[in-house]
């Protein structure tokens, strides 16, 4: 499968609500899924295409990742985190993911953070396989935090150590 990485551009703003729209789960997300009838749009204030960055096949988006601030303070300025990751059922198992996530890591470093942290569902088996094999470790678990399909789920806060050496 060929694809590449860009940064997004305001541009893209149809490719990535199609794509996450489609995507859109109580498997990765304890949100309802949006509704552009009601205004929803991909990006907003706390979305900005400079926060994105793309995975590109064949012309068309097939997967983004968004990195961000949890907590917008000074005393976190030394922390990012990813707060969006999508990919086209169909362009799964490629390696799509873990590219886009080596370069938000990328970026995170670039802008001088030492940890990176994110939020998975418990039931989210291979996001959280994917995280894993990137090296996050598990920093706590906010259990049964979230009622999804009438099942109690955990929030499961994963994090990276940036400071460590880049593998
Ligand atoms: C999670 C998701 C982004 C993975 O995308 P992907 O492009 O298929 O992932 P990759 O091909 O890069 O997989 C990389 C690694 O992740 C792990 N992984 C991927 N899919 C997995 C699965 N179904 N079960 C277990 N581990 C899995 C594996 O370690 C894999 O490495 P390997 O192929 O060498 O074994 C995709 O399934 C998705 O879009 N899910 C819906 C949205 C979502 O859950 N987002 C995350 C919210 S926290």
């Amino acid at each position: 499968m060929a694809f590449e990485i860009r940064l997004a551009t305001a541009d893209d703003e149809a490719g990535l609500a199609e794509l996450d729209l489609a995507t859109w789960s109580s498997l990765s997300s304890p949100a309802p899924k949006p509704s552009p009838d009601a205004g929803w749009t991909f990006f907003d204030e706390r979305t900005k295409p400079e926060q994105i960055h793309v995975a590109v096949s064949d012309q068309k988006i097939v997967g983004y990742v968004k990195l961000s601030r949890e907590i917008d303070l000074p005393s976190t300025q030394h922390v990012r985190s990813i707060h969006g990751l999508a990919v086209y059922a169909h362009f799964r198992g490629f390696g799509i993911a873990k590219a886009l996530m080596r370069v938000a890591e990328a970026q995170a470093r670039a802008e001088g953070a030492t940890k990176l942290t994110l939020r998975v569902l418990g039931h989210n088996e291979p996001a959280r396989g994917l995280y894993e094999s990137l090296g996050y470790e598990t920093e706590g678990v906010l259990r049964d935090l979230f009622k999804l399909d009438d099942s109690y789920i955990d929030d499961i806060v994963m994090a990276l150590d940036l400071t460590a050496a880049v593998s």
